[in-house]
């Protein structure tokens, strides 16, 4: 028999800086009232110098396993949907199961925008009702204000940055994630895209000086494309789920613009009361910003276990899904743990893995070398 993915955890971290709509005044020709009727948003959040996407991935998920009271050397699978990684590469997967200690999972970063979340959710439970996995971290982390434009009104005013995680978990118990649409179309990738920086544009002084490796987007047309797909993805994973309408709890959108997500109610007939909405605290912080609401609404008493959920999103690409959750909570049977000694630990470790490896280059460094 095939087990069901659970969520059993989750967990969120933001940057302590607020940046609100009057700081943007003083920086572009923009106005608080503009900038709340058109989007919602009212302030968001921005990275000091010290926090990257890493780190802040790293801290949602210590909360989120904390929560499943699941200790990172049980974890299989890491994944960090994101679309601002620490590096091209290693993944950034790589640097957060190294700094909780995870020692047998196997860590990737996905790309697929502001969908990244439910595309990493669904693949995650895939690999845990196809039995290679039993636990999996799934993550979405973002320091979008390292690639805002600080001087493009039309794009600077919506972005903001933060990190949320959830455990999923092996159950033969029903419930967990049910159903899942994942839909894609690339004919639209130019109309929200950094073109700089990747083999089409590597970097130079030129693309550098054109402004190539900030955000570049056409609101309009991903407005339209948005108001479009919310609603009908919603209603395809919950049909997929042999569920109707009626049977969903919350939805949980991605908060990119309080409008898409008016729109998206009104197309599947919901008040907005059905709604989790913080993109007037956060922005958009893109794979982040599902779990981030997600963590708030259950914070807020929102979600039990029992619920049935929708998470939906859209983002570049263009790509956009929506998957159906039962809601779980995590495992009763469980004991709490302390992740401050896990996280001591992974430090230790990290630090003699790679003394071990420098000693090991000045000791036996040209009998491994190949050239
Ligand atoms: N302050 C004041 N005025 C502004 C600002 C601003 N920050 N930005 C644009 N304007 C002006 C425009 O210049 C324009 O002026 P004009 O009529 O004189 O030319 C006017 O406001 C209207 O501009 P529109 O672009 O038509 O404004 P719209 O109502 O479409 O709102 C917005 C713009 C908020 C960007 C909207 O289109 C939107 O939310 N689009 C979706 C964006 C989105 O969700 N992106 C993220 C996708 S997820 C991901 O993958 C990252």
């Amino acid at each position: 028999m095939s087990s069901n993915a659970h969520i059993t955890g989750w967990g969120m971290a933001v940057p302590e800086k607020v940046l609100t709509n009057q700081e943007l005044e003083m920086m572009v020709d923009t106005n608080d009232e503009w900038i709340r009727s058109r989007t919602g948003i009212e302030e968001r959040r921005i990275a000091s110098d010290d926090e990257t996407t890493a780190s802040l991935a790293t801290e949602a998920a210590i909360n989120a396993l904390r929560v499943a009271k699941l200790p990172p050397s049980q974890v299989d699978l890491i994944i960090v949907a994101t679309s601002t990684p620490e590096y091209l590469f290693p993944a950034t997967a790589c640097l957060v199961q190294d700094r909780i200690g995870a020692t047998t999972a196997g860590a990737f970063d996905l790309l697929a925008a502001c969908s990244g979340f439910i595309y990493a959710l669904n693949m995650a439970a895939e690999t845990i009702r196809g039995g290679s996995n039993k636990n999996a971290l799934v993550i979405g982390s973002e320091t979008l204000s390292r690639v805002v434009d600080w001087t493009d009104r039309g794009t600077c005013i919506l972005f903001g940055d933060g990190a949320g995680a959830f455990v999923l978990q092996a159950s033969d118990e029903p419930g967990g994630i049910r159903s899942s649409v994942m839909r894609s179309d690339g004919s639209g990738g130019d109309l929200l895209w950094i073109p700089g920086g990747g083999s089409a544009e590597p970097a130079t002084n030129q693309t550098v000086d054109d402004s190539h490796h900030f955000i570049r987007m056409n609101g309009r047309e991903v407005f339209r494309f948005a108001t479009r797909v919310m609603a009908r993805s919603s209603e395809e994973a919950i049909k997929k789920a042999g569920m109707e309408v009626e049977d969903i709890d919350l939805i949980i959108p991605h908060q990119a613009n309080l409008r898409i997500i008016d729109a998206a109610a009104r197309g599947l007939k919901l008040p907005m009361e059905r709604f989790a909405v913080n993109v007037q605290k956060y922005g958009n912080t893109s794979t982040a910003s599902i779990p981030i609401a997600a963590v708030e609404a259950i914070e807020e008493g929102r979600i039990n276990p029992g619920d049935n959920l929708v998470l939906v999103g859209f983002g570049a690409g263009l790509t956009w899904g929506a998957l159906v959750a039962t809601w779980t909570g995590p495992f009763a049977e469980l004991k709490p743990i302390r992740m401050r000694r896990y996280r001591r630990l992974a430090r230790v470790r990290s630090f003699l893995l790679r003394w071990a490896r420098r000693l090991g280059a000045i000791f036996f460094g040209r009998r491994g070398d190949s050239a």
